[in-house]
This record gives structure tokens, C-alpha cells and sequence, in this order.
């Protein structure tokens, strides 16, 4: 799954502070149907790693939550091009990737991209996906970038030795 998602080596120690945050908060909006929430700047201070990314290809941190039973359907991100993610919670969930030219009503040959916990991957958001979740609720740190694509920020990772 080379050019959909990719496993950086730098652990995270993040997860226990942000999903701290995403039970706390009221502050949700459900643009496009997707319920979310931005993360506080200051939060990602505590992970270097993650916010030097963030800040080379001015990306923005936000946490999704999805509900329990609940389906993400197969699409491809609007002005997102790439994201790294971290699942805080929801580890029954599934999240898959499709191979092109799959059609609407049958979607074959899906591939499913596992979250370890605190683990950063690289997800290419033009590249269709789907989640479905299961018992609990799910919520997963996104850093977005809308600037720079999968390829731009993996090369980038692999020549800096975050990625192998
Ligand atoms: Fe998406």
C-alpha cells in the first residue's frame, strides 16, 4: 500500500491528551456530514515530530469522531490531499482503501489499512476509502494538508528517515 498509506517510524505520545480533549469538547461541527473538531494549536507543541510536519507542509490538526454503527462510504476527499492520522479510539473499525475502477454497487479487491495504536500514517485522501465502524465511538487525529500532496510529503518522509 505504498502510494495509499504508509507507517511513520516515530511513535506517538500523543493520543492519551487528544482523546482527553475529544471526550471533553463540546465544540463539534459537522461540515459535509463529517462530525469534527480542530485541535488546539498549543496541543501539538508536545510532539515536535508531528508538528514540524505539520508546520513544513502547513497542515491542520483536527479529530473526527464517528458514532458506533456507522459507515464512512467509499469517496474521495474534496480539498484534502493527503493527511496523517492517528486513531485515538474505535479499534474495531475498518478502514479501506479500494482499487481503481471498482464500480459503485460492487466494490471488489478492497484493501484494508490497519492503525496501530499510537502510530502515525500517511494517507493519501485522493485515493478512495471508506470506514465502517463498529461498537464504539470512533476518533481519529487528522493533520490535513491541502497543499501539498501523498507523494510531496512522503518523499519528503522517506528522505528524512521518518518513513522506511
Ligand atoms: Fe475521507
Amino acid at each position: 500500500m505504498n502510494n495509499v498509506f504508509l507507517k511513520f517510524e516515530q511513535k506517538s505520545s500523543l493520543s492519551a491528551l487528544l482523546l482527553g480533549y475529544a471526550l471533553k469538547t463540546e465544540n463539534w461541527s459537522a461540515p459535509n456530514g463529517l462530525i469534527m473538531t480542530a485541535v488546539p494549536d498549543m496541543m501539538l507543541n508536545f510532539d515536535p515530530f508531528l508538528n514540524n510536519l505539520k508546520q513544513v507542509f502547513n497542515g491542520k490538526a483536527v479529530i473526527l469522531k464517528m458514532n458506533p454503527n456507522s459507515i464512512c462510504r467509499f469517496h474521495i476527499d474534496g480539498i484534502r490531499l493527503a493527511s496523517i492520522n492517528l486513531l485515538l479510539d474505535g479499534f474495531d473499525s475498518n478502514f479501506y482503501f479500494s482499487t481503481p475502477g471498482s464500480t459503485a454497487n460492487l466494490i471488489e479487491n478492497v484493501v484494508e489499512a490497519k492503525y496501530e495504536p499510537d502510530t502515525y500514517y500517511l494517507v493519501n485522501s485522493k485515493e478512495k476509502h471508506s470506514v465502517i465502524n463498529k461498537s464504539e465511538t470512533r476518533y481519529l487525529l487528522s493533520v490535513e494538508f491541502t497543499e501539498h500532496d501523498f507523494a510531496t510529503i512522503r518523499d519528503y518522509s522517506i528522505e528524512n528517515m521518518f518513513i522506511k
